[in-house]
C-alpha cells in the first residue's frame, strides 16, 4: 500500500479524540439557518470553517456573503494534471424545537456510548468534520494527491434560496470536475452507499383568512366558517383514498420507473418490519402498488410539516380564531418542475376552498430532484474506498431526502456529484435528540482518505 495512504490511515486512528472534541466545537455555535436575527451564529460557524480550512494547509480560504447566510470557499491546486474535487458541505443545521423533547441540551454536545448526541451531529457538520479530519491527516503526513476546492453553504436546510444566484456570479471560482457530497447518509451501519438520486421539494405556507378577528366561539360558531376546520378540510381533499395526490396534473410530468428500477428498489435490504421499527409506527401507509422504498425513493408526496390555528395554549378558551396556517410540502422525482407544482395547488385551492374563507398560498423554495448517472466520474473511486473500509460494496439507492445544491451544481456548472455519507437512517434527523455514530464517523474518514488517494 501506498506509504503516504498508510502514514494518513495512522494519523486518523491516532487523532480521533481529537477530529471528535473539533466536532463538539462546531456543534456548540447553534447555527440554525432558518431562525431569524441568527446571523452572528451564522458568520461565527462559517468562520469556524474557514479557520478550520486555513489550519489544514488549504488556501485563499475565505467567508464570502450571499443575500443570506455567507459560504465558504478554500482551495488546494498544487497537483498539475489531477483532477479537482469541489468538495462540498452545509454548516447550518436545523431548529432545535420541540425543545422539551431534548434528553440533552441540543448545542451541547454530549458523548452517551458510542453516541454523540447534539443537533447537527449527523445532517451534516460529523459530514463535515470528517471531511477536515480525512484531509487533516493527509497533509499532515505528506502531501495532497489531488487539487480540492471547497464550497460550504449555510442555507441548505431552508433550501438554497441565495445559492443560484451566488453560484452563477462565482461560475469560474467552482470549476471542477466533480463535486464530493458527503450530506447523503448510510442506509444502515454495514451498508456503505453511494446515493443515486434525491428528491425535490417545493416548500408553502398555506394561510385561511376567516373573520377579520378572533370571534367568541360562542357568539359566532355554527354561523361562521372556521378557519381551522376550512383548513382541514382542505388537508384532507389533498389526498385522494389510494394515498396519492389530488393536485390537478400532479403526476403528469412524474418520471416512470423502469423495470430495472423496481428490480433495483426490490433487491434494497429494509422489509416493511424494518421501516415500522425506524419510524417507530405499528402500520406503514401510503401509495398501493409501491413497495417502501419506491414510495420513498421515487414516488412525489405532500407533506403537512405543521398546522397553527386559534389557542393552543394550556386550558381552554372559546375561540373561533380569525386564521389557520399550515406548512407543507411536496416532495418531488425526476421531470416535475417546482414552479408548476405550485401552480397545480393554486388550482387546487380556486377548486377547493369554499367561498366562506380566503385562501393566500406563499412559496417559501423549490428545487427539483436529481439523478446521479452510472459512469459520474469519482464514482467508481468512493465505491473502492468505501469497500476498503466496510469490505463490501457500496448500495446504490435513490433516496427520499433532498439537497437542491445538487441541482444547482448540474444546471448551471454541468458539474455532477458524488454523493455518500456516514449518517445512519435512525440517528433521529431533524428531530430531537440527533446523534452521530462514532465508530461510523471515524470509518467514514478513514473510507475519505482512501478516496484521495484512489486518482
Ligand atoms: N442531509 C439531508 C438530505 C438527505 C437526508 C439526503 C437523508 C439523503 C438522505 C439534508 O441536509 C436535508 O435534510 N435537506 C432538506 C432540504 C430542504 C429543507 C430543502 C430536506 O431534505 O428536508
Ligand atoms: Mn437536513
Amino acid at each position: 500500500m501506498n506509504e503516504h495512504l498508510q502514514k494518513s490511515l495512522e494519523y486518523a486512528r491516532k487523532n480521533e479524540e481529537t477530529f471528535v472534541e473539533n466536532l463538539a466545537e462546531l456543534i456548540r455555535i447553534p447555527s440554525i439557518s432558518t431562525k431569524n436575527d441568527n446571523s452572528a451564529e451564522m458568520t461565527r460557524a462559517a468562520n469556524w470553517v474557514k479557520d478550520k480550512l486555513t489550519a489544514i494547509g488549504m488556501k485563499n480560504a475565505q467567508v464570502m456573503p450571499t443575500d443570506l447566510h455567507p459560504v465558504v470557499y478554500a482551495e488546494s491546486l498544487d497537483c498539475p494534471g489531477q483532477p479537482t474535487v469541489l468538495v462540498y458541505g452545509h454548516y447550518d443545521v436545523q431548529p432545535d424545537e420541540p425543545l422539551g423533547l431534548w434528553e440533552t441540551p441540543p448545542f451541547e454536545p454530549t458523548r452517551i456510548g458510542e453516541l454523540m448526541v447534539g443537533r447537527g451531529t449527523s445532517d451534516m457538520k460529523g459530514q463535515v468534520v470528517a471531511t477536515l479530519s480525512a484531509i487533516e491527516s493527509i497533509t499532515r503526513t505528506g502531501k495532497l494527491p489531488i487539487n480540492l476546492k471547497f464550497l460550504f453553504e449555510g442555507e441548505e436546510e431552508i433550501g438554497s434560496p441565495s445559492i443560484e444566484k451566488w453560484m452563477k456570479a462565482n461560475k469560474d471560482l467552482l470549476i471542477a470536475d466533480f463535486c464530493l457530497n458527503p450530506d447523503a447518509g448510510m442506509l444502515g451501519e454495514d451498508i456503505p452507499t453511494l446515493t443515486k438520486g434525491l428528491r425535490g421539494i417545493a416548500y408553502y405556507e398555506l394561510w385561511v383568512h376567516g373573520p377579520d378577528h378572533d370571534l367568541h366561539s360562542g357568539m359566532a360558531g355554527g354561523a361562521v366558517h372556521n378557519p381551522g376546520q376550512a383548513m382541514a378540510e382542505l388537508i384532507a381533499k389533498m389526498h385522494n383514498s389510494d394515498g396519492s395526490i389530488a393536485l390537478p396534473g400532479f403526476y403528469d410530468d412524474v418520471f416512470v420507473m423502469t423495470e430495472q428500477d423496481r428490480k433495483e428498489f426490490a433487491a434494497l435490504p429494509h422489509s416493511d418490519e424494518d421501516y415500522k421499527k425506524l419510524f417507530g409506527v405499528s402500520e406503514l401507509w401510503g401509495e398501493e402498488n409501491f413497495i417502501v422504498a419506491e414510495r420513498l425513493g421515487a414516488r412525489p408526496t405532500l407533506e403537512v410539516n405543521g398546522i397553527l390555528s386559534g389557542f393552543t395554549g394550556a386550558g381552554q378558551k372559546t375561540v373561533l380564531p380569525s386564521w389557520a396556517m399550515a406548512k407543507i410540502s411536496c416532495r418531488l422525482v425526476p421531470n416535475q418542475d417546482p414552479t408548476k407544482v405550485t401552480e397545480q395547488f393554486r388550482k387546487f385551492l380556486s377548486a377547493h376552498v369554499p367561498s366562506t374563507v380566503h385562501w393566500e398560498l406563499k412559496q417559501l423554495s423549490g428545487a427539483k430532484a436529481s439523478v446521479i448517472e452510472n459512469d459520474q466520474p469519482g464514482l467508481a473511486q468512493m465505491a473502492a474506498a468505501l469497500e476498503s473500509v466496510w469490505g463490501k460494496k457500496p448500495l446504490y439507492p435513490r433516496e427520499g431526502g433532498s439537497i437542491p445544491i445538487v441541482g444547482y451544481f448540474q444546471q448551471i456548472l454541468g458539474l455532477g456529484s458524488v454523493l455518500t455519507g456516514f449518517g445512519l437512517p435512525g440517528d433521529n434527523l431533524h428531530a430531537p435528540n440527533e446523534h452521530l455514530h462514532l465508530p461510523t464517523f471515524h470509518k467514514g474518514i478513514q473510507a475519505l482518505i482512501h478516496f484521495f488517494f484512489n486518482f
